[in-house]
């Protein structure tokens, strides 16, 4: 067993990607999402699909959502670049969640950016508006049971919150949990469980439970602050928060999907030509020949155009099976299928470059306060 521990390492500002996740049930204690999708009437295909693969406590907070109790979704995003695919699998998620009635708070970790990534304060807080709020509006995210907050200008009670549990945890706790620790990080780990578990304060709301859906690397984040909701659970009345965690999408190259190497990734403003590049450059599960891949089938699992369908283009399960099969049985080749995946891209993304011009008007209107500097 802990020779098997040192095998995963989540690291939330690292790039590493996590083979096996269902190590993580075992080691981290995660709990199958399974048990938790027959809560929802409809599931969505992320859902199904196992793509949200795991939670903690999550079936607590559906039992008291249907109790009528106040739940909020939390989470949160570093603005460091442009929005890709791998991000829009969170908002989906997001969206779906408001549409079933959960209330949503979104935090522009801008002093995380800041903090850990070094970005320019004016460089984050566009891209903050003009990449994550616009295009989560363009995807659908409405305005109703919304805040959308950006960390350094939000009220108060949210940085005395960072005091208070700057001052109950010990370095040895922190170093246990994330290794190596700059100054930098130990600011946003302490603002991240602010983010988390400000919204059970009276005056952000007050809501008795959140949850939080975040990628598996956020996980230290959670299990750090469920230790800082347990300590201050009598003086602040706080609980522990809940999460899901969702597996990410592969890079276009094997990779991890990154915006730091533009080849992994299709931006949600990638230009059709651009596009069509990256796609017909896509690694696939295909064979080294023709011959081959008809004798023994394609491998879609190992494919990143089986994962654009999976995650994105293939809502209908029907025909996604449909695809699965015939790559399977060797009658439907990489180049046939990119043409496929290609036009399916193309016509999300026409349709998805207009709304976005829409947004990226409104999108401060849907912000509770930008920072001035
Ligand atoms: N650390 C997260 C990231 O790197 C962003 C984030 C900030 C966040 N605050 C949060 C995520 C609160 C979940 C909950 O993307």
């Amino acid at each position: 067993m802990e020779e098997n521990k040192k095998e995963i390492i989540l690291d939330p500002w690292g790039y590493s990607s996590i083979e096996d996740y269902d190590k993580l049930f075992t080691l981290f204690g995660i709990r199958p999402f399974k048990e938790v999708i027959h809560y929802f009437e409809n599931p969505s295909i992320l859902m199904k699909r196992g793509i949200v693969f795991g939670h903690r406590d999550f079936d607590v907070v559906l039992r008291a959502f249907k109790e009528g109790k106040k739940v909020t979704l939390l989470t949160g995003f570093m603005p460091s670049g442009k929005l890709h695919f791998g991000h829009k699998a969170l908002f989906d998620q997001i969206i779906y969640y408001q549409k079933q009635g959960f209330h949503i708070n979104l935090a522009l970790a801008d002093i995380e950016a800041y903090s850990v990534r070094k970005v320019e304060r004016k460089e984050t807080i566009r891209l903050a508006i003009e990449e994550y709020v616009a295009n989560a509006i363009a995807l659908g995210l409405e305005k109703k049971n919304l805040r959308i907050y950006f960390q350094s200008a939000t009220k108060p009670a949210y940085y005395r919150l960072i005091q208070m549990f700057s001052q109950k945890v010990t370095m040895a706790e922190m170093t246990a949990i994330y290794g190596d620790l700059t100054p930098g990080k130990i600011v946003s780990v302490f603002t991240q469980a602010a983010d988390i578990l400000h919204p059970m304060l009276e005056e952000f709301g007050g809501y008795d439970y959140v949850f939080v859906p975040v990628g598996a690397d956020q996980d230290p984040h959670i299990r750090f602050t469920r230790d800082i909701s347990d300590r201050f659970s009598s003086e602040l009345g706080f609980r522990r928060p809940a999460s899901t965690y969702h597996r990410f999408m592969t890079g276009l190259d094997g990779g991890k999907m990154s915006s730091s190497r533009p080849e992994s990734a299709i931006f949600l403003s990638d230009p059709p030509e651009i596009v069509v590049k990256k796609l017909n450059n896509a690694l696939t599960g295909g064979r080294a020949t023709i011959e081959e891949q008809k004798r023994l089938g394609g491998e879609p699992l190992k494919c990143a155009i089986y994962e654009m369908y999976l995650y994105h283009l293939m809502p209908n399960d029907k025909d996604l099976l449909d695809i699965f099969m015939r790559c399977r049985r060797g009658e439907l080749l990489c180049g046939e299928d990119k043409k496929l995946a290609i036009e399916k891209t193309l016509k999300f993304l026409d349709d998805h470059r207009k709304k976005l011009e829409q947004a990226k008007d409104v999108a401060e209107s849907y912000i509770e306060e930008i920072p001035k500097f």
